[in-house]
């Protein structure tokens, strides 16, 4: 059965494109996987790290799938990436902010049209990854991630805990008014700097995933912040080419957590089947 994952925060900057990417890598490397990338930013970095033959507008991109007037077959706008076995839907640059600008005045299925299109290809790959944009529009939430887990990428700090907790808060309305079955599958803390407190922000960030009604687990260890993680990326290098032990051993952190992600995928899945 193909996962769909989407990366989430509300906050930008927090590292949501560089989990994508890495944790696709090592889907394809480690996992022996067939994947997806969809770009759901306008900003488009998936798309400049993975694919950037085809970044910026394009005749065909995630915008043109999702526009409400010329919308195409989700099929004609995947791209091969620079690596094998992973594919990726660009973005389609200012056109995607503008696509789902328009669907806002539609009414019948703008929110299903993301979920739609995934469905139309979810067969031909092992695992679809959406990089989330940083402000949710309506037709890339609510309905269009129903049964899609999110995956929320955080740094830790006062800041970044308030904009977590904003997006917790955000969860939970979508869960009680448009998508009960919206499901946060994992946490991933990254961008870490060894300071005193860095224990007491992880403390905090674990008591507030706990306490949750569905708690989320936290996994570890967190992502430090280091250059050659965005060395890595700009050049469009996976971690485990890149040629030192610490970017091997973040390699497989990434090759766990997405280990992790699918258990808990899959235990949220028999939980909600034993509800039933
Ligand atoms: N752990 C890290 N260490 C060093 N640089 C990082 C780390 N995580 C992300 N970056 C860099 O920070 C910037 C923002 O990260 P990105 O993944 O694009 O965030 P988002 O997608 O949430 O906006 C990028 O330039 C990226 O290379
Ligand atoms: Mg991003």
């Amino acid at each position: 059965m193909t996962k769909t994952i989407a990366f989430a925060n509300q906050e930008g900057g927090v590292g949501k494109t560089t989990t994508t990417v890495n944790i696709a890598r090592a889907a394809i490397t480690d996992h022996g996987f067939k994947v997806l990338v969809v770009d759901a930013d306008p900003q488009g970095n998936a798309t400049k790290v993975l694919a950037p033959k085809h970044q910026g507008t394009q005749t065909c991109s995630l915008a043109t799938v999702l526009d409400k007037s010329n919308s195409s077959p989700i099929s004609d706008a995947i791209r091969a990436s620079e690596w094998a076995n992973l594919d990726v839907v660009p973005a389609g640059g200012d056109d995607l902010a503008n696509a789902a600008q328009s669907l806002v005045t539609i009414k019948a299925g703008r929110e299903s049209r993301l979920k739609k299109a995934i469905a139309d290809i979810s067969d031909q790959y092992d695992l679809i990854l959406i990089d989330c944009p940083r402000v949710w529009t309506s037709c890339l939430s609510t309905r269009s991630l129903q049964q899609t887990p999110l995956v929320v990428v955080a740094e830790l700090g006062q800041f970044a805990l308030d904009g977590l907790d904003r997006l917790l808060d955000t969860v939970e309305i979508i869960q009680q008014y448009t998508n009960p079955e919206l499901t946060i599958a994992a946490a991933i803390v990254n961008g870490v700097q060894k300071t005193k407190r860095m224990g007491h922000w992880m403390n905090e960030l674990q008591g507030a995933l706990i306490n949750l009604p569905a708690p989320v687990p936290l996994l570890s260890p967190p992502v430090q912040r280091a250059s050659f993680i965005a060395a890595a990326q700009e050049s469009g290098r996976g971690l485990d080419p890149w040629g030192t032990v610490k970017a091997r051993v973040l390699h497989q952190t990434y090759a766990d957590y997405l280990t992790s992600i699918l258990h808990s995928i899959d235990n949220g899945e028999n939980r909600n089947d034993a509800e039933v």
